[in-house]
């Protein structure tokens, strides 16, 4: 029998001020030893702990790190063998601020990767080099992170179907070289959009025991002669595709705020009066990031749902328990909210949701909610978008979006046909800017001025890099 390999990563996720979560795939039944030093060429290593990589898990795992320091330099290796590796594999991460201290800071963030070749195209190569030039902490994927169902691309060549196909595509997807030198050297955090799954699918009844993807989706693929299971989104492909999701995406997040049910082969199970979702939080000194499930819990149909009942719950008690101590909030969201657009037949986004949308803005604007940049991607073109929350005291108070997508996708024009929203809760609404090419955005939290600064950086491929003038938002003069 061969040794085993390590297939993916490593990279570090749930990064704290005192924690982090080590993440590695390998491509058989091994331990994966997690080595962590405070020198960079790892001369002074400790075993800082191990995982079974077993297969009921894809062989994926992850060691979680603890009573780290604050603000501090770690490097960090991983082994199938419990050998201390050699100094070129370590690699550096950053704890961050202690919750509440107001450092300044940059991260990275956009979605939608599907690589166009073998190489796995330009930008998360210019990502990498972004990393030490701008300081980065750490990077968002706001979904889409795969494409299971763009078979030409997706290393199968056909839409994945079962748990093994989306292990597969997660194997080739991650595995571009520009993919495999980016994901060791930047901490991530990651959400889903649909394209983990399938295309704009969703649930079609609140039991979620039926799903669907779109009737034009249908067709296409009838047409070109593709089998019904490659056609079809039956639930027991969800569980499969989610569970691909947590082995690869969720496993090293945060803890989920409410997590779903699992079965015993550790699928989700999806009973109705399931409360959980994959919506987590997590603080960089003086920022909240809420990072939204719009996607696992979505039914449309009758009774239709974006986040359900469970996770409005929890985005409100966080958006309570943060809104004195962080000035600056993010708020994640796969899909666009504040920059409908007019050819939007899909509305797969909080426009085909104005419920909810109305909710979200009346909840934001009744309890007087200051600072929140939602942070969005999915729309294959980037936008920057500002506006005011209405108040009934008559207070107004500016809220922000900022969006960047694609990583490498084909551009979509039809998004620049923006309209505001028509609420009550909100005015002055302006879109900044719109630019297509393949992108991702540089987020620069400011805590050295007062009242605190965030920037927006588009950074665009167009016959080469390019750099938008950059947004900069103030809570308030
Ligand atoms: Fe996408």
């Amino acid at each position: 029998m061969s040794t085993p390999k390590i297939l993916l990563g490593p990279l570090v996720g749930g990064l704290s001020h005192e924690g982090a979560k080590v993440w590695a795939r390998a491509d058989a039944q091994s331990t994966l030893y997690v080595w962590l030093a405070s020198r960079a060429d790892g001369k002074d290593a400790r075993l800082a702990g191990n995982v079974e990589l077993a297969a009921r898990d894809g062989h994926a795992g992850v060691v979680e790190l603890t009573r780290l320091k604050p603000e501090t330099n770690y490097f960090y290796a991983v082994s199938l063998r419990k050998v201390r590796p050699k100094r070129e594999e370590f690699h550096r991460f950053i704890t961050f601020p202690k919750p509440g201290s107001r450092r300044s800071f940059s991260f990275v963030f956009g979605s939608c990767y599907l690589p166009p070749d073998e190489h796995g195209g330009k930008t998360m190569g210019e990502i990498s080099r972004r990393v030490e030039a701008d300081a980065l902490r750490f990077g968002l994927l706001l979904g889409d992170q795969i494409y299971a169902d763009i078979a030409a691309q997706n290393g199968l060549g056909r839409i994945a179907v079962t748990l093994e196909e989306y292990r597969t595509v997660y194997e080739y997807a991650w595995s571009r070289p520009a993919m495999r030198v980016l994901l060791p050297n930047l901490p991530l955090f990651m959400t889903l959009d649909d394209h983990e799954v399938d295309d704009d699918w969703h649930w079609r009844d609140p039991d979620r025991r039926w799903a669907d993807i779109p009737l034009h989706n249908k067709f296409l693929r009838w047409l070109k002669g593709i089998p019904p299971q490659q056609r079809h989104l039956f639930p027991g492909r969800i569980r499969a595709a989610l569970k691909a999701y947590h082995e690869h995406q969720a496993m090293h997040a945060p803890e989920m705020l409410i997590p779903l049910e699992p079965d015993e082969s550790g699928k989700f199970r999806f009973e109705r009066q399931d409360e959980g979702s994959l919506a987590y939080s997590f603080t960089c000194g003086g920022a909240a990031f809420f990072v939204l499930d719009t996607r696992t819990m979505r039914v449309k149909g009758r009774e239709r749902s974006l986040l359900s009942e469970g996770q409005w719950k929890v985005l409100q008690e966080w958006f309570l328990s943060v809104r004195e101590q962080y000035p600056v909030k993010f708020l994640v969201s796969s899909g666009t909210v504040l920059h409908p657009f007019w050819l939007d037949l899909t509305r797969d986004r909080w426009t085909g949701f104005p419920a909810e949308r109305e909710r979200l803005l009346e909840f934001l604007a009744v309890n007087e909610i200051e600072g929140v940049r939602i942070l969005t991607g999915d729309l294959h073109s980037a936008h920057a978008v500002s506006a005011e929350l209405k108040c009934p005291s008559g207070r107004r108070i500016p809220i922000w979006e900022f969006c960047s997508t694609p990583f490498e996708q084909t551009p979509m024009f039809i998004s620049n046909t923006y309209l505001p929203i028509f609420s009550k809760w909100i005015g002055n609404q302006k879109k900044l800017f719109h630019q297509t090419g393949q992108n991702f955005g540089i987020v620069h939290v400011d805590f050295d001025s007062t009242p605190p600064r965030v920037s927006f950086s588009l950074h665009y491929n167009k016959d080469g890099w390019k750099t938008l003038p950059s947004v900069e938002t103030v809570n308030r003069v």
